[in-house]
């Protein structure tokens, strides 16, 4: 069976979106699921192409184990023709994707909290601009979720 392609939107794609990346990489790993699974992650916004996930991500995730290998890019109307499914972390994120490609037929999108089993979050809320805590809590976040959306992917 061909993989499932899985795109992971925030705004900046270097808090949020590439830590649901990473997440969902991980899990995906440890249930020896590589080869099932393509995913990648970008932002709505320009800003930060290129460059790696912000530093304070990419600790709270280092301590649960968890890499964060993306490099961020600005997302674009041709993702929407080559992903399955696009999992948006807010309901500005997933409007900005909407718009991108009205009324074709392409990929999924919907917000990712939507396979949150324990939290009932409707959006992963930006951590930037706030303290340690909102890193942790997007992480907590994106465990539920990501766990989800495994459950509901995983090849029977
Ligand atoms: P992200 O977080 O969308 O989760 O990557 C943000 C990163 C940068 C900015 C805003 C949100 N910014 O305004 O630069």
């Amino acid at each position: 069976m061909s993989p499932q392609r899985l795109l992971f939107v925030c705004l900046g794609n270097i808090c949020r979106s590439p830590a649901a990346e990473g997440v969902f990489l991980h899990l995906v790993a440890r249930e020896g699921l590589g080869d099932q699974f393509v995913v990648d992650s970008a932002g709505t916004g320009s800003w930060h192409v290129g460059k790696p996930a912000d530093r304070r991500m990419l600790a709270a995730a280092e301590k649960r184990g968890i890499a964060l290998p993306s490099r961020a890019r600005q997302i674009e109307a041709a993702d929407l023709g080559r992903f399955d499914r696009i999992l948006t972390m807010d309901n500005d994120n997933l409007a900005a994707v909407q718009a991108l490609a009205p009324g074709t037929e392409q990929a999924l999108i919907e917000p990712i909290t939507r396979h949150c089993r324990q939290f009932g979050s409707l959006e992963v809320p930006d951590p930037y601009y706030g303290g340690e805590d909102g890193f942790e809590q997007v992480l907590d976040l994106l465990e539920d979720a990501c766990g989800g959306l495994l459950d509901r992917l995983r090849p029977r």
